[in-house]
């Protein structure tokens, strides 16, 4: 596991790109964290680094989203479990054939989507219990060999 501390949404963003350099077809990550917590932040930054160029907001209503991305990378498939009861309403979407081919992202991911890859990055957003300190704390986790062999202390960054 590995820790940092986010002081501001463009770092937020930063960290995004930083996994999404390290993401190739097929990998999932899963976003946790509360309301507002920057999960759709990352997720803009983590497109940039696959080279999306329309906005990123969240899917809460459409569920899931694939996002076009540069030649030669794979699809981002962004999808928003917050309005699924269950990993079982989750299957049901239909969205395993897509990812092979996708780096595939979820926010309120966890407990739901970890049957869609064996292996999964989970990455875990605090926020600062002050009103108004807007900083996260953000704690990355690799499930599985595929996230283990990568260097999460350098995605993580300083
Ligand atoms: N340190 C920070 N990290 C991330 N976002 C921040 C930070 N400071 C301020 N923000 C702001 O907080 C908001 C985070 O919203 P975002 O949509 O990314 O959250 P979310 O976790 O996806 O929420 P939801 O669960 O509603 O989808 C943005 O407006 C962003 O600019
Ligand atoms: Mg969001």
């Amino acid at each position: 596991m590995s820790q940092v501390v986010i002081d501001t949404a463009a770092s937020m963003q930063a960290l995004g790109e930083r996994i999404g350099h390290n993401c190739r077809p097929g990998d999932l990550v899963l976003l946790v964290g509360d309301l507002g917590a920057g999960k759709t932040t990352l997720v803009q930054g983590l497109g940039l680094a696959l080279g999306v160029t329309e906005r990123v907001t969240s899917p809460t209503f459409v569920i899931a989203r694939v996002h076009a991305t540069a030649a030669g990378f794979p699809q981002l498939m962004h999808v928003d479990a917050y309005r699924l009861g269950s990993a079982l309403e989750f299957d049901d979407l239909d969205l395993a054939a897509e990812v092979d081919e996708s780096v595939t992202v979820v926010e309120w991911g966890e407990g739901k989507a970890e049957q869609l890859a064996g292996d999964y990055l989970l990455v875990q957003i605090t926020r600062s219990d002050y009103d108004v300190d807007e900083t996260r704390r953000v704690e990355l986790t690799g499930r599985g060999e595929r996230w283990t062999t990568n260097d999460l202390d350098v995605i993580a960054g300083p």
